[in-house]
């Protein structure tokens, strides 16, 4: 008799130790609500030996309980199921708040049968047990059909319990981490339009102003300041066409337009195209190529575009005279890559504006700038596979290095 009462304690202990392995594991698994509830079933299932489990979860606003998910071929049809309070033997434990143990369900008139008849499903026996954060009901979690044709007993129910009481912990902070996550986007949205609109504020301001000098230029029919104000007006055209197109790239998901290329000759072009320029602000542009690069397979639009963004960014940063931007290239064989490095010797980039700089309609530049240069660059880079980085010291200069694995053509 001692014997047999030392090995149901064991037994117990054993399955109590094991409850909280399995319990632990929910933690993981807050950042997604519907792995979690997965994850609750299929552990309930296991700690209580039964064949099958189910989750559902109140509607406070409907006073409705429902499957968030339901697994299986009758999945969808689950899914339509809602339970008032007080419906069904879930109903009646949501609604008493209460663990309900039937071990004879066909002898049961609370038993829900719908829910057996769209599964196809023969429950015999169950426990329900609500979910609930102090006096919140989160949900209910059932465990059916014990393994062996055996019946529930205590110690399942109390496992149960307990599994209840941290599953509805682990809902709760998931959707508590859902809604962070939401106001978090809706505020970068809001951050956003308000750098948009001041920027496009700017660009508008430019056009009313060569708007009304128009008109006046046109009444009084004054050809010479209409000539004046049409290269005015045409940069802000311009402004405000660069930044439309900037925005579609950066909204649109492509895959690039492959093609055997030389980033030696983007680079070249891009010098080429940017020298008076750079001449023009005090800064020297060079070019130190490895003329080891094979051709590629690249979207030359792309990694142009790409480019010729850190080009113009380091150009803008340096305007001392004497300053110096280098485009530099490298072929790294061991690894299978081809760096593109971009370096100024300008003021360098503060570590707090290091973590944004690639964010979308982050600028320094207030109305200058769009704010969308480094975020394509970024989605033009990551589109061929590729990586971007920066190293920049404050007072010594910043070096933006592209890494693109080596494509080779399959003719090479
Ligand atoms: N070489 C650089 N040196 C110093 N700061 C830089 C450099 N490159 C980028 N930055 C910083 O990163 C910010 C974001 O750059 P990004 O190209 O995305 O936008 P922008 O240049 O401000 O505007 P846009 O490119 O749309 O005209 C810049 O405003 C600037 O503060
Ligand atoms: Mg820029």
């Amino acid at each position: 008799m001692d014997n047999q009462e030392d090995r149901k304690r064991l037994e117990q202990s054993t399955r109590i130790v094991d409850a909280l392995y399995r319990v632990v594991n929910f933690i993981s698994y807050v950042g997604d609500l519907r792995r979690l509830l997965e994850l609750v079933m299929d552990e309930s299932k296991k700690v209580v030996n039964a064949e099958a489990s189910s989750l559902m979860l109140y509607d406070p606003e409907a006073e409705e309980l429902y499957f968030e998910v339901a697994l299986g071929e009758k999945g969808d049809a689950v899914k339509k199921i809602r339970l008032k309070l007080g419906e069904g033997i879930a109903g009646i434990s949501a609604k008493e708040r209460r663990t309900i143990v039937v071990n004879d369900v066909s002898k049961d008139p609370r038993h829900f049968k719908y829910a057996d008849e769209v599964t196809e499903y023969k429950t015999r026996n169950l426990i329900a047990t609500p979910m609930l954060r102090g006096e919140r009901l989160i949900g209910v979690l059932e465990v059916l059909n014990k393994s062996n044709d055996e019946p529930f007993n205590d110690d399942d129910i109390k496992v149960l319990e307990f599994f209840a009481q941290q599953a509805a912990i682990a809902i709760e902070n998931a959707r508590l981490i859902q809604e962070n996550l939401k106001s978090e986007r809706l505020a970068a949205i809001g951050q956003a339009i308000a750098s948009l609109s001041h920027y496009i504020k700017n660009v508008i301001s430019g056009f009313e102003g060569s708007v009304s000098l128009v008109d006046n230029a046109l009444a009084q029919k004054n050809m010479e300041i209409i000539d004046e104000i049409w290269p005015v007006f045409k940069r802000s055209f311009n402004r405000l066409s660069r930044l439309v197109r900037k925005m579609l790239t950066y909204s649109h998901t492509t895959t690039p337009q492959y093609s055997i290329a030389s980033v030696n000759q983007i680079c070249r072009d891009i010098y080429e195209a940017n020298k008076q320029t750079a001449e023009q602000a005090n800064v020297t542009l060079s070019l130190a190529l490895d003329e080891n690069i094979p051709l590629i397979l690249l979207d030359t639009d792309k990694i142009h575009d790409a480019i010729l963004n850190l080009v113009s960014n380091a150009i803008e940063a340096t305007s001392e005279v004497g300053s110096t931007v280098e485009i530099r290239t490298a072929l790294l064989p061991d690894e299978k890559i081809v760096e593109i490095n971009v370096s100024d010797d300008g003021p360098g980039i503060p570590a707090d504006v290091q973590r944004r700089v690639f964010e979308p309609f982050f600028s320094t530049k207030g109305s200058k700038g769009s704010g969308l240069g480094l975020a394509i660059v970024k989605k033009n880079i990551e589109e061929h596979n590729g990586t971007i980085r920066l190293q920049s010291e404050e007072g010594k200069g910043t070096t933006f290095i592209i890494r693109l694995p080596l494509r080779i053509p399959e003719s090479q």
